[in-house]
């Protein structure tokens, strides 16, 4: 079947996503002068990373790899810089552009949403509390591409002159962690692994990786909706501070207790357990009792489980039920229920990349955070209500989700779950050989530090409708 919008005016990050090592996102607000604004703007979109730019570019990048390994020598660094512009609500409101979307977080904002995510709104970023109105992302493989490329955005802008047509008020630079950590986030886990598949855009899909059709994550043709909305998607940014030190110091002072297992081994586990996937990435689900990184590392295999094998679909032996990724993404706990709950609603595609220095010495020994670091979550979808907010506030925070389990109720997401009280939080299932019994989690170790939700427009609609 075609696909539904015309892929050549999507912005490269949603369906392709952006090769990077490092990434500085750049938050502005508009300045009065709109009108130049919007003259200006027909110079930014052809700076703008196109879907089939950013494909070409993987091709590229993976076959340079490919001959390297082929001829035996280290593969050449090639140059790679990629743009990804979107808009809040307040920005559109400030270029004129009023008609709805009809997402109400969206329209509303995320502070004004806060509440509802269980934020503590005394941690946010003042940034985040006066109405950002757009962000560039500029992925890229060194520093100076980068620089380089938010120069020329900002020559086109005027920034540095009286005729700025643009303030910047934040910028945060995110990079992939060092070495042996490449792909991990700061928790020490592999991350990017389970994003759906898009039908008749994804030409291979990974067993067990499921697809979604366009409309899940981007909007479509849809006579309710604005017409410059066809071909963009919604960007759910957050500022998320990982507590690092302090989680490990807890993995360390509550291991899981079971026969045959050292301490380590125990702390492991219980990190193991909270997440769903060991550090290398193998799903507990598949590898339930030790870490198996050949697993982790194989997208043939690392993807392909739905918490059903044996009892486990009722029991917490392989899998909490409130562990981060059984709770982001239930599989079978709701599809493969008598009266299935499909899910696919609820799809979004992640491109995170973490933020921050590694942990010192002195944050170790104190187990204490003395540098911010963390996770600059974005994701994609056509719906902020059913994608990300839904997934925070109606599974991560909630404690009797998944339904139906057996008594006591599953208890928060151990990495993101909110309380309005942070040190409330419990869940069940941790030890597998004493699944009714609570675990306390002393803190959050996921702080959120505010963001905002954008509108990532096609470049047709950066053409016909935002720019002059
Ligand atoms: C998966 C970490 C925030 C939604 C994962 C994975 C890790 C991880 C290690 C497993 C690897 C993978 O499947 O890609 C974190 C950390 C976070 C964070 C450390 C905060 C600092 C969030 C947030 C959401 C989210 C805010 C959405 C509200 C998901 C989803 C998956 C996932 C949907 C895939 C689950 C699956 O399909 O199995 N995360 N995450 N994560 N996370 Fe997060």
């Amino acid at each position: 079947m075609a696909f539904p919008v015309d892929v050549t005016t999507v912005q490269g990050d949603i369906l392709s996503g952006l090769l990077k090592k490092l990434e500085t996102t750049v938050f502005f607000q508009i300045g009065d002068d709109v009108q130049s604004f919007r003259k200006q703007l027909t110079q930014i979109i052809p700076l703008i990373t196109t879907t089939p730019q950013a494909a070409e570019r993987r091709a590229q990048v993976a076959k340079n790899k490919q001959e390297a390994a082929q001829q035996g020598r280290k593969a050449d660094l090639l140059p790679i810089v990629g743009v990804t512009l979107a808009f809040s609500k307040f920005g559109l409101t400030k270029l004129g552009i009023t008609d709805s979307t009809g997402d109400s977080p969206f329209e509303q904002g995320q502070l004004a949403d806060a509440p509802s995510l269980a934020d503590d709104v005394s941690n946010w970023l003042d940034v985040f509390k006066n109405g950002v109105h757009g962000v560039f992302i500029i992925a890229g493989d060194c520093q100076d591409n980068i620089d380089q490329q938010l120069t020329q955005i900002e020559g086109i802008f005027g920034v540095g002159t009286a005729q700025a047509t643009i303030n910047e008020v934040f910028r945060v630079t995110g990079n992939v962690r060092p070495d042996d950590q490449k792909g991990h986030e700061h928790f020490g886990f592999l991350d990017g692994i389970s994003n759906p598949a898009v039908t008749d855009f994804d030409k291979t899909r990974f067993p067990g990786q499921e697809s979604v059709p366009a409309s899940v994550i981007l909007f479509v043709e849809d006579e309710t909706k604005p017409s410059w909305t066809v071909g963009g998607s919604f960007l759910a940014f957050r500022y998320l501070s990982q507590l690092v030190p302090e989680f490990n110091d807890f993995l360390k002072k509550n291991p899981i207790v079971l026969p045959g297992l050292s301490p380590e081994q125990g702390s492991e586990f219980l990190g193991a357990r909270l997440v769903g996937r060991w550090k290398s990435g193998a799903p507990v689900d598949l590898a339930p009792l030790q870490d198996d990184p050949a697993l982790g590392a194989d997208p043939q295999r690392n993807n392909n489980f739905r918490y059903d094998i044996g009892d486990d679909f009722t029991s917490q032996d392989r899998c909490p039920f409130a562990a981060h990724v059984r709770k982001t993404n239930p599989r079978n706990d709701l599809e493969g229920m008598a009266n299935p709950i499909p899910t696919t609603p609820q799809r979004i595609i992640r491109r995170g990349i973490p933020f921050g220095p590694e942990v010192s010495d002195a944050e170790a020994a104190q187990a204490k955070t003395l540098t911010d670091r963390g996770l600059l979550f974005r994701c994609y979808q056509s719906s902020i209500s059913n994608g990300f907010r839904f997934i925070q506030t109606n599974w991560a925070n909630n404690t009797g989700f998944p339904f139906g389990k057996p008594i006591p109720a599953p208890g928060f997401d151990a990495i993101i779950g909110q309380a309005s009280d942070p040190t409330s939080r419990t869940l069940t299932g941790v030890n597998p050989q004493d699944q009714g019994t609570s675990l306390s989690l002393p803190t959050q170790w996921v702080v959120s530090k505010g963001g905002e939700y954008f509108f990532t427009p096609s470049t047709v609609a950066l053409r016909d409708t935002f720019a002059l």
